[in-house]
């Protein structure tokens, strides 16, 4: 039986990796194992009991306020052990997070083969998003099999010199897992609270906003809000301590915008199913956002995910605060601009890709 081992760290590798898990472990032939890093722990937690997945190792690394050496030398030095005691036939990493470059560098070191899941997205600005676009270069370098949602990711592939015969087309499994979560029937307190409102859902983290871009989002998000009495918006907030602290300073005080506590997968997707729009400058709500329809201003002076503004749903609005007041403003107030942002389209996949990577490692294997 050949032994396939997933190794990731934060909440959107869980995310994106649980489908996979779960469908990987269906498989009579293959030895399916589970090693989280431990990136982040909370966030973690919460994504891995909404899928019913535990994890056989866990290298806990997570420190509050870590930065790039933390993790990178922890992971590494943790990981060695794991890989070396398991000694899988692959290992699948995900995306372009610390945990995915440092546990690929490891395989590169041990020779063992990297299965590349979400491959081939660029900005070609090595510091944005930073460090992610370092990070998935170096696993691009590394990898063996390379899993891409779409075909511009596949070209991205192709013109860094990638074999064709490794690269393969199978949608996102973020949208499998929209799939299992989206419900029809849904409530939350926080609809109750928005039920007469235009609901707006917030997000922001990157570690490239940190400091002013992050006060310059705030400062013209609650502008806007204010200047609006029909809208309401709820930010769920990532637990690091330094964006918890300028969103406190900015946003706290007003009526119009709840704070939270991180949402469980299930809920955030179903409150941004019932959102009006997106702020926000994550990524992997670009793709959850185009498949719903749902406008989103990305705050960020690039993306990696082209075909979401090629669609519509997606506007890059940088990080200055004029520039995102009057985009947020035009939004809210010009019908015929809503309505072209809201088209959903299946560009990053149909609900099918971690049942294609796990036939495809079924048969390289
Ligand atoms: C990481 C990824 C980023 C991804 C993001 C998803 C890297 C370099 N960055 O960034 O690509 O978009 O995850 O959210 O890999 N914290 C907690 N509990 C948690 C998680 C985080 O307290 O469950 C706090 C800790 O203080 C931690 C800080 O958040 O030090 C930052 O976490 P970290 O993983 O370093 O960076 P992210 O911004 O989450
Ligand atoms: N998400 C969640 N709860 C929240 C906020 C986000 O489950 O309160 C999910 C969201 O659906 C998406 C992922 O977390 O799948 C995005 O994570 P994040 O923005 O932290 O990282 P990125 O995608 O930018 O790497």
């Amino acid at each position: 039986m050949k032994k396939v081992m997933l190794v990731f760290g934060t909440r959107p590798e869980a995310i994106k990796m649980c489908p996979l898990i779960n469908e990987l472990k269906t498989r009579d032939s293959l030895k399916t194992i589970v090693c989280v890093t431990g990136q982040h722990r909370e966030m973690l937690q919460q994504v891995l009991s909404v899928f019913n997945v535990d994890s056989d190792y866990n290298l806990s690394i997570m420190e509050e306020r870590q930065n790039l050496f933390d993790i990178t030398t922890n992971i590494l030095l943790k990981i060695k052990g794991v890989l070396k005691k398991e000694n899988p036939d692959i290992v699948l990493v995900h995306g372009d997070t610390s945990t995915a470059f440092v546990v690929a560098l490891a395989c590169f070191y041990l020779q063992i083969p990297v299965g590349h899941v979400e491959a081939g997205l660029r900005t070609c600005d090595i510091f944005s998003p930073y460090p992610e676009e370092f990070n998935r270069q170096a696993v691009s370098i590394i990898s063996a099999y390379n899993f891409v949602a779409t075909k511009q990711a596949k070209e991205n592939l192709l013109k860094e010199g990638k074999d064709k015969s490794k690269i393969f087309i199978t949608g996102n499994t973020v949208i499998d897992a929209l799939r299992i979560t989206i419900k029809d029937n849904y409530h939350h307190e926080v609809l109750q609270w928005a039920k007469d409102s235009r609901l707006i859902m917030i997000t922001a983290h990157r570690r490239e906003n940190l400091g002013q871009p992050m006060v310059n989002m705030f400062n013209a998000i609650k502008r806007v809000i204010e200047e609006h009495p029909d809208v309401k918006a709820i930010y769920p907030i990532h637990p690091n301590p330094i964006v918890r602290e300028t969103a406190n300073k900015i946003l706290k005080d007003s009526k119009q915008i709840k704070i939270i506590e991180p949402l469980k997968v299930l809920d955030f997707h179903n409150l941004l199913n019932k959102s009006y729009l997106i702020l926000t400058d994550s990524g992997g709500i670009q793709e959850e956002a185009t498949f719903l329809g749902k406008p989103v201003l990305v705050m960020r002076n690039i993306t990696e995910r082209p075909e979401g503004l090629e669609v519509g749903c997606l506007k890059l609005v940088g990080t200055e605060e004029d520039e995102i007041y009057q985009n947020f403003k035009l939004l809210l107030e010009d019908k015929k601009e809503y309505e072209k942002m809201s088209q959903a389209s299946s560009i990053y996949g149909d609900g099918t890709a971690s049942k294609q990577i796990a036939d495809i490692i079924e048969r390289c294997l």
